[in-house]
C-alpha cells in the first residue's frame, strides 16, 4: 500500500486540525507540557493528566491561562482518577507510543468516555512487515525505551484501537520524512467509543 509522505510542518497543521475537532469535556493524557492547547476549541473544557512532574508543572501554568481548564492531574493513562462516562472526548498525541500498556491505557479512555464518545489519537507506529525500517524499529525500540522516557517505536496502535473496540471515523496513515533509516510511519485517528445513538 502506497502512503502519503508529508514533511513535519504538514503533520503538524493535520494534528492541529484533528485536535481542534473536540468538543465538551475533553481528556488528554499524557498532555506533556501543554503543546495542544493552542489547536483546541476555545470552548472545550479541558482535563489534562500528565505523569512527569516537570511537564505537569509548566502544563499547570498553560492551564491556568486557558479559561475552562481545570489542574492537570498527577495520573497515568492505564488508571486515570475520573468516574465512568465523564467525558465526551480524549485526545492523545505521541502518548500510546509512551504508555507502559496500551491495553490497560485503552481500556481506561473507554471507561471515562460517554457512550459513542471520540477519541483522536496521533501517533508513530509500526512499519510494515519487510522493511527496513521496521527492522530498524525492532532493534531500536529496547535503546528508545531507556533514553527516550518510555518511547517504543514499534507499536501497532491501530490494531490497540480497534482490539480495544474504538471504531475510526477518519484514519490516516502517512509517513512523515526522516532520516537515516526513512520515513516514519504515522497513524491519525479520529473514531469512536461504542454505543450512542452517534
Ligand atoms: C512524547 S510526549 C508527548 C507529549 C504531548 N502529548 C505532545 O504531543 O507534545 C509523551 C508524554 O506521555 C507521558 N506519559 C508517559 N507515560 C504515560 C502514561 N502511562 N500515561 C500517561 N502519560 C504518559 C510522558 O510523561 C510525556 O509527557
Amino acid at each position: 500500500m502506497t502512503t502519503l509522505l508529508i514533511d513535519d510542518d504538514e503533520l503538524d497543521e493535520l494534528e492541529r486540525e484533528l485536535v481542534a475537532r473536540v468538543r465538551g469535556r475533553v481528556l488528554e493524557i499524557g498532555a506533556g507540557d501543554g503543546e495542544n492547547f493552542g489547536a483546541f476549541d476555545p470552548g472545550v473544557a479541558w482535563i489534562g493528566l500528565e505523569p512527569d512532574a516537570k511537564r505537569r508543572a509548566e502544563l499547570a501554568t498553560r492551564a491556568r491561562e486557558w479559561r475552562h481548564a481545570s489542574a492537570p492531574l498527577d495520573a497515568r493513562a492505564e488508571s486515570i482518577p475520573l468516574p465512568d462516562a465523564s467525558v465526551d472526548a480524549v485526545v492523545g498525541t505521541y502518548v500510546l507510543c509512551s504508555v507502559a500498556d496500551p491495553a490497560v491505557a485503552l481500556a481506561e479512555v473507554r471507561r471515562v468516555l460517554v457512550p459513542g464518545g471520540r477519541v483522536i489519537f496521533v501517533d508513530h507506529v509500526l512499519a510494515p512487515p519487510r522493511t527496513l525500517k521496521r527492522a530498524v524499529q525492532r532493534v531500536a525500540t529496547p535503546i528508545a525505551k531507556r533514553v527516550c522516557h518510555g518511547c517504543h517505536w514499534d507499536r501497532d496502535t491501530e490494531r490497540a484501537l480497534a482490539d480495544a473496540g474504538f471504531v475510526g471515523s477518519d484514519i490516516r496513515r502517512l509517513r512523515v520524512r526522516s532520516m537515516p533509516f526513512g520515513p516514519v510511519p504515522m497513524l491519525l485517528f479520529d473514531g469512536r467509543a461504542p454505543g450512542g445513538d452517534v
